[in-house]
């Protein structure tokens, strides 16, 4: 018999005098962040961790969150980490983490890996789910090249998280058309290794998608999207990048049925959270409809804006919310209850671009004659949002109240 300890999915630390690891598990329990061996070090007056476990893997010490002491006598004593053992240095103090309860209520704090956290939708994502108590990893493009397999499976392995919140891509529709190769690279094949990755180590995937999939050969402007209105082989959607986001979720969700794309709209920053206090200084800077009414302003530089076109056009704060919401039911909820698939995700639409301009422009004190009436050609973006509110509380994630033309936080 040997004296072992592992690290349970919930983030108890428990102790025993066992041959195996698995054998401190009761049933349905899972040794989720690995184990290793203990012995008293009267010396010291401490437990002291070193090794690992074969089956289970090195401890992930951070991720405790609650200790047993019943394995050893129920006695609580100062607990010391020798990672180096043989080497009694370092030796490393071992805290149960504080659990959050911002968003958590009393289960452990879900664990987040968040690719693209320096871009625009990525950084406010890992901002705001740190707030919520999240625990996060927010690797680099260098740390975690979404081209390389090897570098997204080193990346997830490493972490363990429990889910994978996927937002880098190359989200500019101009440079896919003029680098396919490149669009496809990163943006069908990364995905696919970004999914292959979490679904290997049991992390669920929400990945980001485009409403620019609707926009095919059919396309009328006065027309509204359900998630179903896409057809790769006999319609596909006219722009690289769009037909390149439909391929990225029918090949993801052949790799994880369980997996969550998001169909987003426009985004931009209504920069109420921005303008707080704590602004987070490494937030990407927003190049959506305001940025675009604020350029016209200061430059006096007209806009021309489609009078026949209709898109949904969001608040990211909203979508971060509604990311946020998702992650909150499928935690507290079991991790794979809730259905995988694809969601049009935004706000909905029923005024044309035009409109939408001229009313924010009044809004902000813009003068409206900088807005100019373009009605050279024709689309619809517009998606309409009924499976996602039936996915999540329609509390959680506010739908836009007049109109629907742009989503503010309620
Ligand atoms: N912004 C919108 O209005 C909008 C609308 C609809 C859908 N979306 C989708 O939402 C997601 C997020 O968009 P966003 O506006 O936040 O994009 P973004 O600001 O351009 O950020 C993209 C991020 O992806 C990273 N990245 C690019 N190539 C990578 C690679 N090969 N490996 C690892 N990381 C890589 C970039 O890192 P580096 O900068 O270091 O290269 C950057 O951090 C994308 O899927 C986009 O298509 C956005």
């Amino acid at each position: 018999m040997y004296q072992k300890f592992i690290i349970n999915q919930d983030g108890v630390l428990k102790f025993g005098t066992v041959y195996l690891h698995k054998d401190l598990l009761s049933p349905g329990e899972q040794c989720r962040f690995g184990g290793g061996l203990w012995r008293i070090d009267h010396s010291r007056g401490a437990i002291v961790l070193y090794g690992r476990s074969f089956d289970f893997g090195l401890p992930h010490l951070d991720c405790v969150r609650r200790i047993d002491w019943t394995g050893i006598g129920g006695c609580p004593r100062p607990l010391l980490h020798m990672p180096h053992w043989p080497d009694e240095y370092p030796a490393v103090p071992v805290f149960a983490q504080r659990e959050s309860t911002a968003l958590w209520g009393s289960k452990t704090p879900c664990r987040v890996l968040v690719t693209g956290s320096r871009g625009f939708l990525g950084s406010r994502v890992a901002w705001y789910l740190e707030k919520c108590g999240c625990t996060l990893y927010t690797p680099t493009h260098q740390e975690m090249e979404i081209t390389d397999i090897e570098s997204c499976i080193q990346a997830v392995e490493s972490f363990r998280p429990d889910f994978v919140i996927h937002c880098a891509a190359i989200s500019s529709t101009g440079y896919c058309q003029e680098h396919p190769e490149a669009s496809k690279a990163v943006n069908v094949e990364g995905t696919c290794h970004v999914v292959s990755a979490a679904t290997l180590h049991n992390a669920r995937c929400i990945y980001m998608s485009s409403d620019q999939v609707y926009q095919n050969d059919t396309n009328e402007w006065t027309m509204t999207y359900r998630e179903e209105d896409t057809d790769l082989e006999n319609h596909p959607p006219r722009g690289i990048y769009g037909r390149d986001k439909l391929l990225m979720e029918q090949q993801a969700q052949a790799i994880a049925p369980s997996a969550i794309a998001l169909r987003l709209t426009w985004m931009y920053d209504s920069r109420e959270f921005s303008s707080m206090p704590n602004a987070p200084q490494q937030l990407k800077e927003d190049r959506g409809i305001m940025a675009n009414l604020e350029k016209a302003r200061r430059e006096q530089s007209p806009i021309k804006a489609c009078t026949r076109e209709r898109r949904g056009v969001t608040d990211v704060w909203e979508v971060v919310k509604c990311i946020a919401s998702i992650l909150h039911k499928a935690h507290l909820e079991k991790k794979n209850e809730l259905p995988g698939g694809v969601y049009n995700c935004g706000a909905e639409s029923t005024c044309t671009t035009y409109e939408l301009y001229l009313r924010l422009a009044k809004e902000r004190q813009i003068d409206p004659s900088l807005i100019l009436p373009d009605d050279s050609w024709s689309r619809s973006l517009a998606m309409n949002t009924d499976k996602i509110s039936a996915l999540i509380n329609s509390n959680d994630f506010v739908k836009p109240k007049d109109q629907g033309e742009v989503a503010h936080f309620g």
